[in-house]
């Protein structure tokens, strides 16, 4: 067993309710994100991602690992370094996603849009159909990159349309001068959970 494998096997889940939960890791792992197929762990003296998705998802795993060779190189993607059953291994991104720069008042510009749309254009060169392209899966690096995760399903068929909205919202909303730069968790998360069940009025 190589030492991602290893470090992935220490790492289990618990479903309470409508909730995974995480019971136990290796403590070299430290937990960085939370997503609704997996967990996102720092490997400790590295600048390593384990992404260690739920029984649930094992299946993923390969699909992910498929899409990242396929974007293998490209500034935009996190480089692949590793995959199994239930894992990948991947290059730690810092910096905050673009979920965590409205709650942190972290200014998003039109040039980091701009750099999403050319991050969407290299996929999408490479012959892949980028979807689920939402705040949490876009990170901006402190030199004021950006960088997309969570690319599982850009090889599905199914035209995705949380972009154009997200992008939609950034010009009619978010540039508006009175809109605040700094928005509640909770504020954020509602709004999420009314676009996702489909209550929100159509803005496109
Ligand atoms: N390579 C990475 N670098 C930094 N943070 C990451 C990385 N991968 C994941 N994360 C964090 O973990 C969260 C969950 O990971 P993600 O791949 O989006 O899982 P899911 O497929 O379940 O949505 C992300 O929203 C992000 O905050
Ligand atoms: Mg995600």
């Amino acid at each position: 067993m190589n030492q991602y494998e290893y470090l992935a096997n220490s790492v289990v889940y618990l479903v309470r309710g409508s909730k995974t939960v995480l019971v136990h890791k290796d403590p070299r792992l430290k937990l960085i994100g939370e997503g609704r197929s997996a967990f996102a762990f720092l490997i400790s003296g590295t600048d390593l991602v384990l992404k260690v998705f739920f029984p649930e998802f094992h299946r993923v795993a390969a699909e992910e690992a498929a899409v990242y060779e396929q974007l293998a190189g490209s500034r935009f993607f996190p480089n692949l370094h590793g995959s199994g059953s239930n894992y990948l291994v991947i290059d730690y991104v810092r910096g905050l996603t673009l979920y965590q720069c409205l709650v942190n008042g972290r200014t998003i510009s039109p040039d980091h849009i701009e750099e999403v749309d050319h991050a969407l254009k290299v996929a999408r060169e490479n012959g892949l159909n980028p979807s689920d392209i939402h705040l949490r899966n876009i990170i901006i690096t402190p030199d004021n990159n950006i960088k997309l995760i969570d690319v599982a399903r850009f090889r599905q068929s199914k035209d995705c349309s949380q972009w154009k909205d997200l992008k939609t919202a950034f010009y009619k909303f978010y540039m508006h001068e009175r809109f605040p730069r700094k928005l509640p968790q909770r504020a954020m998360d509602l709004i999420a959970f009314f676009y996702k069940k489909g209550l929100l009025p159509s803005i496109n």
